[in-house]
């Protein structure tokens, strides 16, 4: 179960951030009513909600999950006595792989430092996106990416091993449409990955049930569990239907203003 989420609200100049698709500008008024939405949708799924201010140093900081991975152990998985935080959890801050946005770290290592007595951090020559990183229950999906390299992944995949849980390295550098890994696929749950076609035959998803993304519906794949529902994007009708029939408690989120800055769902929290 998630406890607490962190997040950030979108700036005068969000539309200033990178984007590598052309949806068009986003309009700020309406960015934030969807954001506003998408807070109270987590408060619904019982999180308490830390809600930072706008850093117009960073037109991206709304996209908070690219900046850390944090270890909640919702499923006990974190053997006693390798975790770095009482309750079981343990932080480690990214290193983003756009120049823009590394330095968004520094600003939520003092947040995180609330919550976690230590915070671990990506160092050079690595980079690592948060939106490169799954977790499925004790395992994680590490992307290698334009944002993740080898050298963040493998200092991840040690940090995480560490600590009880295992990795392994999905390189979707020649995967078209999709900037992170959690672009293109999210778990829900029960084994279940949610994938979009191009990475329905990686041989690591082999023992998951995959839930796949019909063509043209490839923005729903970014989807996120939390704790007894799941939020979806609105507009995707074909998943929206699946994941009612699997009988999922939905709720379905307007995400245009985040889309056209290639922002997900997963992007917008960080969750633990
Ligand atoms: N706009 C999100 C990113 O490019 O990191």
């Amino acid at each position: 179960m998630f406890k607490h989420a962190i997040t950030r609200q979108p700036g005068a100049n969000y539309q200033d951030g990178l984007t590598t698709v052309d949806l068009g500008v986003p309009d700020l008024e309406k960015t934030l009513l969807e954001h506003s939405g998408y807070l109270t949708a987590l408060k619904t799924c019982g999180l308490a909600v830390l809600e930072l201010e706008p850093d117009l140093r960073f037109p991206d900081g709304t996209f908070v999950e690219d900046t850390a991975i944090l270890l909640s152990d919702p499923q006990g998985t974190c053997p006693q006595g390798t975790c770095s935080s009482p309750n079981g959890g343990a932080a480690i801050l990214t290193r983003p792989g756009a120049q823009s946005r590394l330095d968004e770290v520094s600003e939520m290592k003092d947040t995180l430092l609330a919550f976690f007595p230590e915070v671990a951090q990506i160092s050079a020559p690595g980079t690592l996106d948060g939106g490169d990183i799954c977790e499925a229950g004790s395992h994680f999906f590490i992307g290698i990416s334009l944002r993740t390299n080898q050298a963040g992944a493998q200092q991840l995949a040690a940090w995480l091993v560490a600590r009880g849980y295992s990795a392994s390295f999905i390189d979707i550098r020649q995967v078209a449409g999709i900037l992170h890994l959690k672009s293109g696929i999210s778990y829900i749950g029960d084994n279940r990955l949610v994938v979009i076609d191009s990475l329905a035959g990686h041989p690591d998803f082999k023992g998951y049930e995959l839930i796949r993304v019909v063509p043209g519906e490839e923005y729903a794949a970014n989807c996120i569990r939390v704790n007894d529902y799941v939020l979806i994007a609105a507009g995707f009708p074909k998943f929206e239907a699946t994941l009612r029939k699997l009988g999922y408690k939905l709720l379905v989120l307007d995400m245009s203003e985040f889309q056209k800055m290639d922002g997900g769902l997963s992007c917008l929290s960080l969750r633990f």
